[in-house]
Order: structure tokens, then C-alpha cells, then sequence
């Protein structure tokens, strides 16, 4: 069995994530971080602040705020307990931090948890790859609360175009005298609306064609599934940083 803390347990996707449970059995809830306290739970506790869990959680599924992370990094390397980290919004020393932890416990990080969006992303390395000098253009389009932008895919979908296409760089938004586009333009594009869960078009513009790849998420349940996977495959290692393409390729 492996016992699991939920942070960000009240919110949209903390609650898919208790939703999707009963479809693995291997996994138990133990307790839940989040800023709303709820000790009345039937399921398990959620506390305000990691200093009050009293359980010994083996993972951690983190669906919060990357403003947790400095929380979640000293709570984990105390407790050696791994992490799948989902948040999204990550800068750099974000990045450094979840390295330095992975020296200490596993972890695994992605900014989406979906099957579909990974294999989006290695038909957007083979576009790249095939559609040379072709301009490229991302479009994403979230919910009205979502909080950071461009979105953790998108940027995520950028670097790996950026490892492909020598001076790549991203361009947000256009707007005004911009001048013509520079060949090495990623433009990328944040449109935010209604319950929109997540879409992702990556556009490559050629000369009188145009080649679209799109993935568009329908129910949240697919981020949590791919969380629970994730924890269970995360449950089994020591030490070190994991992704996606780790688990689906089975590294
Ligand atoms: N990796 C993925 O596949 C994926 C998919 C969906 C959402 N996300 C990301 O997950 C995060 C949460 O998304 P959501 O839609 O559930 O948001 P949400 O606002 O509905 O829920 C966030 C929850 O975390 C809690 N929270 C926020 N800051 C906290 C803190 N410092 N300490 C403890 N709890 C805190 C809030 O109270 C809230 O209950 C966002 O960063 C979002 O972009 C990632």
C-alpha cells in the first residue's frame, strides 16, 4: 500500500485526484495539505500547514502553487518522502531546487500529467525536424482562474522546439508596430475563458500549407490519473529527478 499526502487537496484538481482514487487500490490517502484546513473530512485530514501532519505519507502529490514549493522541498528532504510535483509555473530556481531535492528522495515533475499531451510533444520534435524554416506558433487556451501564463505545457512544448531549432525564442502576444516575424519567432499565444480545461495548437506555417497539431483535454481526470501513475511509479525508486517519458518508456 502506498500511503499518500494530497497538497492542494480542496482545490479543483486536489479533488479529481480524490475522486479518481478508488480506481487504485494500491493507493491509500492518508492526509491532505491545503491553505482551507478541513479536519472534519471523512476521507482523511487536510491541513493548513505541512507542521501538523501527524501521519507518514510515502509520496506526496503536489497540486497546489509553485509559491508551496519551498514548503513541500523542506517537508519532503526531512521525511524522505518522494514527490510528484504538478504544479505549473516553475522559473529556474524553481527548477534548481526541485534538482537539489532529487538528490535526496525521488521526484517526479511535469507540467501535464497527460498521456495525450506527451505524445503531442514528440510529434511536435518530429514536425520540428521535418518542417524546416517553417514558422512556428503555439496557441493555449485555460479556464478564466487560471493563475500563471503561458501555461506550464506550452512552455514545456517551447523548450523542446528550443533543443531542436538553433536561436529559437519565444515572442508572447504581439501587439502594435512589431515589425515583420523573425524566422526564429516561437510565438506563443495565452487565451483564458470560461471552464476551458486545457488545449495546446502548435502550428507550423510553411509556404501555402499549414500543418496543425492539437491536443485538447476534456475532464481533469486525465492529469489525476496520470498523478496516481505517476505515484505509484515514483513509490518504487530512491533517489532522482523523473518525467513523462520516464514512466511511459519504463526508465
Ligand atoms: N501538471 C498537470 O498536469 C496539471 C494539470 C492541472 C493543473 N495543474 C496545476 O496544478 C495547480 C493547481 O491547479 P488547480 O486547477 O487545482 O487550482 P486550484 O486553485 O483549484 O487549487 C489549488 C489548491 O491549492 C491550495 N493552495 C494554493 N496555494 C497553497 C499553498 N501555498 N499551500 C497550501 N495549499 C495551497 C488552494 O487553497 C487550492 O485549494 C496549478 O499550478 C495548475 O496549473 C497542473
Amino acid at each position: 500500500m502506498i500511503k499518500l499526502l494530497i497538497v492542494g487537496a480542496n482545490g479543483k484538481m486536489g479533488k479529481k485526484v480524490r475522486e479518481t482514487l478508488p480506481s487504485f487500490p494500491l493507493v491509500k490517502a492518508v492526509c491532505g495539505v491545503d491553505l482551507k484546513e478541513d479536519l472534519s473530512c471523512p476521507d482523511f485530514p487536510v491541513y493548513s500547514d505541512f507542521s501538523m501532519v501527524k501521519e507518514s505519507p510515502d509520496v506526496l502529490i503536489d497540486f497546489s502553487s509553485v509559491k508551496n514549493l519551498d514548503k513541500i522541498v523542506a517537508y519532503s528532504a526531512e521525511n524522505k518522502v518522494k514527490c510528484v510535483l504538478c504544479a505549473t509555473g516553475y522559473e529556474k530556481a524553481d527548477k534548481d531546487k526541485v534538482l537539489s531535492l532529487s538528490k535526496e528522495t525521488a521526484v517526479f515533475r511535469s507540467a501535464n500529467m497527460s498521456l495525450g499531451v506527451n505524445v503531442l510533444l514528440e510529434l511536435v520534435k518530429n514536425a520540428v525536424k521535418s518542417l524546416d524554416g517553417f514558422d512556428i506558433e503555439i496557441i493555449e487556451k485555460h479556464h478564466n482562474e487560471k493563475k500563471d501564463a503561458p501555461s506550464g505545457t506550452a512552455v514545456m512544448i517551447a523548450d523542446a522546439i528550443k533543443t531542436l531549432r538553433d536561436g529559437a525564442h519565444e515572442v508572447y502576444g504581439r501587439e502594435g508596430l512589431v515589425g515583420a516575424r523573425d524566422k526564429n519567432e516561437i510565438g506563443i499565444h495565452a487565451v483564458r475563458g470560461g471552464t476551458i480545461v486545457g488545449e495546446h495548437e502548435v502550428i507550423f506555417a510553411g509556404n501555402n500549407e499549414i500543418v496543425t497539431l492539437k491536443h485538447e483535454a476534456l475532464d481533469r481526470k486525465i492529469f489525476a490519473v496520470g498523478a496516481l501513475k505517476a505515484a505509484e511509479y515514483i513509490a518504487k525508486k530512491e533517489t532522482g529527478l523523473y518525467d513523462m517519458s520516464d514512466m511511459i518508456n519504463g526508465r
